[in-house]
């Protein structure tokens, strides 16, 4: 499994995981913003100093077969073999395509994940899963492999918008329900207004710590892993809609909106306590907005979630709670349920 250090000093913590990881050459991949805003707090890490370096555009656009092809081409040109480490500065697009360039050139090398949004810290770059968007299709080609060392350092997030805050923030969220109430309780108080970076720091690791305990168990995604699929059904199905309405949104907002829907789901299925999901969609509203959608869109959005690759059997499948903590994988709904859950949030979110 790997190694997951919140970094004190990034310089030192960086030199550690480098030198517990013997290599013959060192590579360095980030995309073009943090190449710009991330390296700069890393280029002067002694360590860094024989790197070579390799760059790729930003965003999730180019999470393709051509980038992939880029990083090999440099790997290869740059001399790698299997003995080599990379190092992926990024988001989650850096670290699932650059642990997926990793793990595969010459059957697998090393690498070091330094993520550098919310997002990728406490989940993207946690758990081994790599891998590129493929035919029209988001993370259809990968593989489960982790990284040596994680290193989390908040600093990053200093300089990170709103936006993106907000968008890691919900998969904390998310980790927060499957885990326990008083985590949940935590994150429903604090502050995402004036960010207190310290404590942030603290949450983080706690949501870090919640998501590799369950990675431990069920690397694969054979079973309790799916507890962290949680509010992602619904939330893909909103991503996807709204992607193609021409109105995209982040990533976490829709996971965000997603939970609010798979929470009713959990009220209705397993008895979810509605004061808690009445306190959820209060905090969602209040800091993701609203997400119209009418009637006509539930179809579409029932496709979507037919289409889930997480699903068997075309039957669709949720993570439940029957309470915080108290989670139900595996769980079918009928068409019935999810057209009453699309009611909730179109008259509520
Ligand atoms: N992002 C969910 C997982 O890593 O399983």
């Amino acid at each position: 499994m790997q190694d997951i250090i919140l970094c004190q000093s990034l310089e030192e913590n960086l030199a550690q995981a480098v030198s517990s990881c013997p290599h013959d050459r060192l590579f360095v991949l980030t995309d073009t913003e943090t190449l710009r805003h991330c390296w700069p707090l890393v280029a002067g890490i002694p360590c860094m100093q024989d790197a070579q370096m390799i760059t790729i555009p930003a965003t999730d656009e180019h999470k393709t077969l051509e980038t992939l092809s880029t990083v090999w081409t440099a790997l290869q040109q740059g001399g790698a073999s299997r003995h080599s480490l990379m190092v992926n500065l990024g988001g989650g697009m850096v670290t699932d395509l650059g642990g997926f360039a990793a793990s595969t050139f010459k059957r697998g090398m090393a690498y070091i994940n330094i993520p550098t949004t919310l997002l990728s810290m406490v989940d993207a770059s946690v758990g081994g899963k790599t891998g590129i968007n493929f035919g029209g299709l988001k993370n259809e080609i990968g593989v489960f492999n982790c990284a040596q060392s994680v290193l989390l350092d908040t600093t990053f997030l200093r300089t990170l918008d709103r936006q993106n805050l907000l968008s890691g923030y919900a998969e904390m969220i998310k980790h927060a329900l499957i885990s326990s109430t008083e985590d949940w309780a935590e994150l429903m108080r604090f502050d995402l207004d004036q960010v207190d970076y310290a404590l942030l720091q603290q949450l983080v690791a706690k949501s870090v710590a919640i998501k590799e305990r369950i990675v431990t168990e069920d690397p694969t995604e054979k079973g309790i892993r799916k507890a962290l699929n949680l509010g992602h059904t619904a939330g893909h199905a909103l991503e996807s809609l709204a992607l193609a309405q021409g109105r995209p949104v982040l990533h976490g907002y829709a996971v965000a909106w997603g939970l609010v829907c798979e929470l009713y789901l959990s009220f209705l299925r397993t008895g979810f306590p509605q004061r808690t999901l009445q306190q959820t969609l209060q905090f969602v509203r209040g800091h993701y907005g609203s997400f119209p959608i009418t009637c006509k869109h539930y179809d579409q959005l029932y496709e979507y979630m037919t289409h889930d690759k997480k699903n068997q059997g075309g039957v669709v499948n949720f993570t439940l709670l029957a309470n915080v903590g108290d989670i139900r994988i595996n769980q079918s709904a009928s068409k019935e349920e999810i057209m009453e859950m699309l009611d909730f949030f179109r008259e509520n979110c």
